[in-house]
Order: C-alpha cells, then sequence, then structure tokens
C-alpha cells in the first residue's frame, strides 16, 4: 500500500517527477531554468495517488490579481499573521548564508536535490562538494540529471538515510550538514544519528529545518494540530528528544532552535522549525 510518509511513495513521486522535468529538459538548458519551471508547474498540480499510481491533476489556483488582493494565512516567526501570496521562504538563501567557508554542503533526504541547487545558486561556495544522499533512486537518478546541466558544480548523489549514510564520505574540514523536510518520515531517530554526524571528519555544523514545532514546544499554538497531522500519518515524534541527549552525551552542541518560523497555518507540513547544532 503506498502512503504517503513511505519511501515507496518517494520513490514513485521522484519518478513522476522525472517524468515532467525530462519534458521541461527538452527545451532548457539552464539548471535555474529548469528548476523554475518544475516549480510552476508544481503551483498548479497536485500529485495525487490513483489506483495505487501516482498522477498529476490539475488544482485550482487563483488569478494574479486576486493572488495580490488576497492575505494568505501565514505562520512568521512563530506568530500566525497575513502572509504576502507571492512571498516564499528562500531556502538556498537561508542553507548557503550557513556554507562559508565549507568544503562540504550535505543534505541528508535530499529528493532530487532542489535545495542543494537552490544553494548553489544563491551564491553558496564554489570549490565545495555538495553531497546528496536520499533512500530512493529514483530521487537520486534525478538529482543526477539536473546536476550535469551545471558542470561547474562539483554535486554527488549518493544512497542514504537516517540509519545509515557514510560520514566518511563528507566534508574534510567544514561539512554543513542539512536536512530539509526528511527527518520527518523517519518514525524513530536513534542516537547513532548523531554519533553518525559527530564521526563527519572536522567541524560540523547542523541546519534542521523541520516541522517540528510540537517537539520543542507540546503546548504551544498550533502544537495540537502538528500532533494530530503527524500522528495521523505515523511520522516522527522523537527527534528532539534524541537531540537533547546527543546534547547531554557531548556528540553536539545546541546553538539555536526556533520554532514554528514560517509556513502556512491550515497546514501544519509547511510549518518549519529550524534548529542549529555544532559537532562538539
Ligand atoms: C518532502 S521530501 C523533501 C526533499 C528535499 N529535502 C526538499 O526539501 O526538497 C522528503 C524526502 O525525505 C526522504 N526520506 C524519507 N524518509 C527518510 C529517512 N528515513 N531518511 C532520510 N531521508 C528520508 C524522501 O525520500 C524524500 O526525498
Amino acid at each position: 500500500m503506498l502512503s504517503d510518509n513511505s519511501i515507496e511513495y518517494y520513490e514513485a513521486a521522484w519518478a513522476l517527477r522525472t517524468q515532467t522535468m525530462i519534458s521541461i529538459m527538452d527545451s532548457e538548458t539552464s539548471l535555474a531554468r529548469a528548476l523554475a519551471r518544475m516549480q510552476e508547474f508544481e503551483s498548479r498540480h497536485e500529485i495525487v495517488l490513483l489506483d495505487e499510481r501516482l498522477h498529476y491533476r490539475a488544482k485550482p489556483t487563483m488569478d494574479p490579481i486576486t493572488r495580490l488582493e488576497t492575505a494568505i494565512r501565514a505562520v512568521s516567526c512563530g506568530a500566525t499573521a497575513p502572509g504576502f501570496a507571492f512571498t516564499k521562504v528562500n531556502f538556498g538563501e537561508m542553507i548557503a548564508s550557513f556554507a562559508h567557508g565549507c568544503d562540504c554542503v550535505a543534505e541528508l533526504g535530499s529528493g532530487y536535490g532542489l535545495r542543494l541547487f537552490q544553494t548553489w545558486l544563491a551564491g553558496g561556495p564554489a570549490e565545495a562538494r555538495y553531497v546528496g544522499m536520499e533512500p530512493t533512486a529514483s530521487g537520486r537518478g534525478l538529482a543526477a540529471k539536473l546536476a550535469a546541466l551545471e558542470p561547474g558544480m562539483r554535486f554527488e548523489s549518493l544512497a542514504g538515510d537516517h540509519q545509515d549514510f557514510d560520514p566518511a564520505a563528507l566534508g574534510r574540514e567544514r561539512t554543513l550538514f542539512v536536512t530539509c523536510f526528511a527527518l520527518q518520515f523517519a518514525p524513530v531517530i536513534p542516537l547513532d544519528f548523531f554519533r553518525r554526524i559527530a564521526a563527519i571528519p572536522g567541524e560540523v555544523l547542523c541546519l534542521f529545518i523541520e516541522p517540528v514545532g510540537f517537539q520543542i514546544s507540546p503546548t504551544g499554538d498550533r502544537a495540537a494540530l502538528q500532533m494530530e497531522g503527524a500522528r495521523a500519518r505515523n511520522m516522527n515524534f522523537d527527534f528532539l528528544r534524541t537531540f537533547n541527549a546527543a546534547a547531554s552525551e557531548g556528540l553536539i552542541e545546541p546553538l539555536f532552535i526556533g520554532r514554528d518560523l514560517f509556513g502556512k497555518q491550515d497546514d501544519p507540513f509547511t510549518q518549519g522549525s529550524v534548529i542549529l547544532a555544532a559537532k562538539s
């Protein structure tokens, strides 16, 4: 049974996106254009499960003037607020701002590499290796196709998940280790996850961008909605507990915890918290 929190789901979802991207790449040779065309297509379509297969279906969209006039119900810097419909979180800029001086920018659960490509295009370090670690072959394959559009970028696509990634394959001097809406799919995060991070050579800065506000403040605003969503989809409940245990063991040093910094009020899975730690 294909459920939307499973690796099988993502295997099928990245395969479907590969078909779309291949047709986009028939007429686009720029990585930035190919990614933007894909985002534009996905703003008008949703992926639905029909007869145990994934399909794209056109979704209702607002005309641009109505979008200019209509505030979205946003979450911003931990509070609810009206938001401008054309404002988007700039993940690439956020990740690039932490990547200065890194010889490796690594992302676990990297899908088709979108965040790493956005980081590169936002001015991420030119000489660094960008390593996408992803459990699905379809995600890794699409990432490799896209990276071929950008020969100046040192991109590598490796197999990996939260239980099994190779710390020795990452940086030598300084690694930025990122997850972005990926650990939420791991039912349990073992302490061994942080032991692997601690085994990455050199300095390591971890940047976790995950919808875990309810783990940071279980009684805070929106926590009940987030918990209900996570429970219904059998998603992670113990990331922060394991993070704190790793800090107590001296594996990492917490640097920053920002709850619900962005997202949409009605959709708990868009509500991103940002957690930073350094390898001790
Ligand atoms: C919502 S997508 C996010 C992809 C990418 N990080 C981004 O922001 O575009 C979730 C990704 O996490 C991956 N994933 C699922 N379970 C995982 C696990 N246990 N460890 C690492 N990655 C996982 C999926 O295969 C998928 O590529």
